[in-house]
């Protein structure tokens, strides 16, 4: 961050620190995230960046073009891995890599992510060696695990993006099914980010503080957990690529509360050292989500089937990860 750099938002009427997001691939996920970052005027400054020619560019400047009827002020440029134009961002948030095709897993694709992930973390770093990172690239917590150990950041500055989006497809499931207002349902997914790790906290989830089995039957709060758990293979299948209205949103939500200190309470994928009895892992438990990255793990006190989840998700977590070093070697 400029430190002297200041921005003037008409709409809100005030001045702004001025802050700068990169986003790193320019296919559906990362453009839909920079535009939710520009139109929601949360940052002063966007940079995309895609290896194909002009690519990002365009985004960008089509992106642009929707500045005065959208109403924000957010600078956004693209560029063809030119990375000195990323220099100096706040936050950069790396969305590269293949997308899952319908069948495939998210862990599929970590022979081809990984290489991708471990490249941009070195480039960023190059010109921008204060940065907070998101990663969004699968498989998710293993690609954090990946570009922690790649970068030596703090664990602090190298956040999974994947349990903000889960824990939003489970209040839209839990929403439809109480038939209650999207904004009034709270409630978490932690775990891995893949169709069989994910936990969503049913037990845990309210509809404004009263519990949802106050409103839905057991049964349904199941079908939820398990709509919740396959909701990007669903629509993997529905559209022939990975979602990307919410994966964007959702990086948007969590790059704000880092910009703006918001100190929101958001399922991400961190290093754990000793919390939930776990050790050398990232995978997704409550943070606090402020200027500084993860600024606090929040314990939740699971019951022992929660317990037993996490454990399991934790292993498949570890076996995805141990694939890095058949990998690498
Ligand atoms: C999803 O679940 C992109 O992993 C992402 O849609």
């Amino acid at each position: 961050m400029n430190p002297i750099s200041y921005f003037y938002d008409p709409l809100i009427n005030s001045i702004k620190k001025s802050m700068k997001v990169t986003v790193v691939g320019a296919g559906n996920v990362g453009a839909t995230s920079a535009d939710a970052i520009a139109y929601r005027r949360i940052a002063s400054e966007v940079v995309l960046v895609d290896i194909k020619e002009n690519y990002a560019e365009g985004k960008a400047l089509d992106m642009m073009q929707t500045a005065t009827t959208l109403g924000f002020n957010t600078r956004i440029s693209g560029s063809t891995n030119d990375y000195s134009k990323t220099k100096d961002s706040d936050v950069v948030v790396i969305t590269s890599g293949v997308p899952r095709k319908p069948g495939m897993t998210r862990e599929e694709l970590i022979g081809v992510n990984a290489g991708i992930v471990k490249t941009v973390t070195n480039n960023i770093l190059e010109h921008s060696p204060n940065a907070i990172i998101v990663i969004v690239s699968n498989p998710m917590d293993t690609m954090t695990y990946l570009a922690l150990k790649e970068s030596g950041l703090p664990k602090n500055r190298v956040i999974g993006m994947g349990g903000a989006l889960d824990s939003s497809r489970f209040k839209c499931y839990l929403s439809l099914a109480l038939n209650k207002p999207a904004n009034d349902i709270h409630g978490m997914v932690i775990g891995g980010h893949g169709d069989t790790t994910m936990i969503p906290l049913t037990r845990l989830a309210t509809y404004n503080g009263l519990p949802v089995s106050n409103f839905v039957s057991n049964d349904k709060l199941d079908e939820v957990a398990a709509a919740t758990m396959v909701g990007g293979k669903t629509l993997t299948g529905m559209l022939g690529t990975s979602a990307w209205y919410a994966p964007g949103a959702s990086v948007a939500y969590l790059v704000d509360s880092i910009l703006n200190d918001q100190k929101r309470m958001i399922p991400c994928s961190v290093l754990l050292e000793g919390e939930y009895g776990l050790n050398d892992i990232c995978v997704g438990v409550p943070c606090i989500i402020g200027k500084n990255g993860v600024e606090e793990i929040v314990n939740v006190n699971l019951n022992d089937k929660e317990k037993e989840l996490m454990a399991k998700s934790a292993e498949a977590v570890r076996n995805m990860n141990a694939a890095l070093e058949t990998i690498s070697a």
